[in-house]
């Protein structure tokens, strides 16, 4: 995560200012105390926008507790949520192991509700602790790629939780991953490179809500759009949206940069590499660097770094590709992460998730449940109504008329 001067209370602030919704349900949540008792392990990306729920939930009544994975943990933020008297398992710097560690430690301070992102914490309480996962409430899932995972631990009977998948949120995944992701992704990787887009070959490799956002950016900051896809309704879509539509292998000779965004492992291979024009960049705008072929990369012999968060390698036919982010999501490991407005809808999701949560699913099976489509209308009329915009009542003979056959 990049290191940015001002402090992290000052930029926690900054993001403050522009989260309309998450003031307005935490100004509830803490009148009511409606957390009280709870302690809520929230493990997102730890920036400023993810410190404002933090402190939402703990006006809430809450003891909050975070964990972050270093690539995507700000350094400042956790300094700052330190400060502040939080307990905080998150170092920019941790390799891999002491990730794990981190992990551990937050699971092991006894969680009543998790936050979680990517199901890689549910997924390890699961595995290493099942007596702690007996005693929780509920957790909340942040997006697809812990989604995907949580339904096939579900459907094989090894889910001993009740999860809400915020991800499937309408109000989440139309406007956090299409727009969100889309902006961020593509700024980021403008920032990185200090490159322009306009006449390069872009190839977005699946077309899902985060795939369609960042064709979005790209071709409108004049890239020329290549989606690649494997669902012909997916990739139908894209062909309607004004884009070419191949396959990967057809596509990469002419492949400039490079947008993985399936969120399954294996996206980019090594034969897709191989096959791409000398100076070409691989982003992942998905769900990490497992969509990249890293291995390959690194058995190709010393990267070198030729700018901050870029990595070049040679690649056996003699060609160079750079690396942004050594395959991590760019937009969280060497940006600031999705707009604050935007991550204002995903982050309030998840306090009513956790609210939600907290009065009702006591009595919840263990199973992957969508989130209350009242919670997604309140999160987007307030959002709405920040913006000044406003909604058309329905009168009685509509009613009707909607009613009729
Ligand atoms: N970076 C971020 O800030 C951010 C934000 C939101 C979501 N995500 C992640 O982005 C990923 C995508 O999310 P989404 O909501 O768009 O998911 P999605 O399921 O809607 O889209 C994924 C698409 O990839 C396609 N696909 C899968 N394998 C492919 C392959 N080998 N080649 C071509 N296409 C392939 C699928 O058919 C699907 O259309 C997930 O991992 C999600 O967790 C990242």
């Amino acid at each position: 995560m990049i290191d940015i001067t001002s402090s992290g209370a000052e930029r926690i602030a900054w993001a403050a200012r522009s989260m309309p919704v998450l003031r307005k349900i935490s100004e509830r949540l803490s009148t009511e105390g409606s957390l009280a008792g709870l302690r809520v392990g929230i493990s997102l990306v730890l920036e400023p926008k993810t410190a404002n729920l933090v402190l939402a939930l703990r006006d809430a009544g809450a003891e909050v507790v975070v964990h972050c994975g270093a690539s995507s943990t700000d350094q400042n933020v956790v300094e700052a949520l330190r400060g502040m008297g939080f307990r905080v398992f998150a170092d920019s710097s941790a390799s891999d192991a002491e990730d794990v560690q981190l992990a551990r430690e937050f699971l092991e301070t006894g969680l009543d509700i998790l936050v979680d992102d990517g199901a890689s914490v549910t997924r390890l309480a699961h595995r290493e602790y099942p007596e702690l996962v007996a005693k929780m409430i509920g957790a909340a899932e942040e997006t697809t790629s812990g989604v995907r995972p949580l339904k096939v631990m579900h459907e094989e009977g090894a889910l001993r939780l009740p999860v809400i998948a915020v991800n499937d949120s309408a109000a989440k995944y139309l406007f956090d991953n299409i727009y969100g992701t889309g902006q961020s992704c593509v700024l980021a990787f403008l920032d990185i490179t200090n490159l322009q887009l306009a006449g390069r070959h872009v190839v977005v490799v699946g077309y899902g809500w985060v795939g369609m956002g960042v064709a979005r950016f790209a071709a409108a900051l004049g890239a020329r759009v290549i989606v690649s896809e494997i669902d012909p309704i997916r990739a139908l879509r894209a062909m309607h949206d004004g884009y070419e539509v191949m396959a990967f292998r057809e596509a990469a000779p002419r492949a400039e940069v490079v947008f993985s965004a399936t969120g399954l492992a294996d996206a980019v291979t090594e034969e897709h590499v191989e096959a791409l024009p000398d100076g070409a960049f691989l982003c992942t705008a998905g769900g990490g660097a497992f969509e990249m072929p890293m291995e390959y990369l690194y058995g190709l012999g010393r990267s070198r770094s030729v700018r901050p968060a870029v990595d070049a390698y040679t690649t056996r036919g003699g060609r160079t590709v750079h690396v942004i982010s050594d395959g991590d999501c760019l937009n969280c490991a060497d940006a600031e992460g999705n707009p604050i407005e935007v991550m204002d809808l995903s982050l309030s999701l998840q306090a009513l998730a956790v609210e939600r949560l907290a009065h009702e699913a006591a009595d919840w099976e263990p199973g992957v449940y969508d989130l209350p489509v009242d919670i997604e209308n309140e999160v987007a009329r307030i959002r709405l109504e920040a913006a000044g915009g406003s909604l058309e009542p329905l009168t009685d003979r509509q009613r009707e008329a909607a009613r009729a056959w």
